[in-house]
């Protein structure tokens, strides 16, 4: 079966559900925290933040003092960030077309979406004002390990074939920052950082709303069923004694500058 069309952030059309990606997924700007002190936003700057999603995030870079334009390739996130008041707007994110236009690019848990990265880090080097930087985390090598072997595993028995980097790119340290440093960026710090996340609503909501393009490989009536196998395959590995879950997320979080200041 063919794979899904990334677009940016997410697959091909608006796969998202904004009021889904709330319910299931809010702890995902909840844990922004770290890189948005990577960021360190100051008054008074030019700010883009590439896969702003709903702008849970965009808005505390404002609260700084900031002047943030928000991109989304989700017309159903853009809309929920819009509806906070930002200034976004539907982009892809393979497709930036800003011109030495701001003092940072920030991105927080978009990036794994956009599977054609050189495009991606060669539009952030033309948004960026020389000596401007790119900090931003995402899933790095390793990330969600378990869930993407069930999810194979699982496809497989449905007689679909995946390895999922059609979908999602999680690469090294050493990867990414190469792909940087080919595009002008000195790499101030790249690191992979395993971060066992728990997800309240469950890994079949999970499932659902975050692998959502890999379930769609299937059949709608087979996709619940589906769901359902992935999480016994993965119980053992990720659900404690109480019931409780926790994904196996691996981000890599970097800050790199661009040269010609
Ligand atoms: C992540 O944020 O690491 C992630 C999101 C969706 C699918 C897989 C991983």
């Amino acid at each position: 079966m063919a794979q899904p069309e990334s677009d940016g952030r997410g697959p091909a059309g608006d796969a998202w559900s904004a009021e889904a990606y709330a319910r299931n997924a809010r702890f995902v700007s909840d844990l922004g925290a770290p890189v948005l002190d990577l960021l360190d936003p100051r008054p008074g700057e030019r700010i883009l933040d590439l896969g702003c999603g709903d702008g849970a995030l965009t808005e505390k870079i404002v609260a700084a003092g900031a002047e943030v334009r928000g991109v989304d390739a989700s017309p159903d996130m853009i809309a929920m960030a819009r509806a906070r008041g930002l200034d976004v707007e539907v982009v892809d994110g393979h497709a930036l077309a800003f011109d030495r236009e701001f003092d940072a690019v920030f991105s927080n848990a978009a990036i794994h979406w956009m599977t054609r990265p050189a495009e991606v880090i060669a539009g952030v080097a033309r948004a960026l004002k020389p000596g401007g930087r790119f900090v931003a985390e995402f899933g790095g090598m390793g990330n969600v390990a378990a869930i993407r072997t069930a999810i194979i595993a699982v496809l497989a028995g449905y007689g679909v074939e995946t390895d999922l980097r059609q979908i999602w790119y999680f690469p090294t340290e050493a990867e990414h920052a190469a792909r940087l440093e080919a595009a002008g960026f000195t790499v101030e710090e790249i690191a992979l950082i395993p971060r066992p996340t728990p997800v309240a609503s469950g890994m079949e909501a999970w499932l659902a709303t975050l692998a959502a393009p890999a379930l769609r490989l299937l059949s709608e009536g087979d996709r619940d069923e589906a769901a359902g196998r992935m999480a016994r395959l993965l119980a053992p590995a990720l659900q404690d004694e109480g019931g409780n879950w926790r994904a196996d997320y691996v981000r890599i979080r970097f800050r790199a500058i661009l040269a010609g200041a």
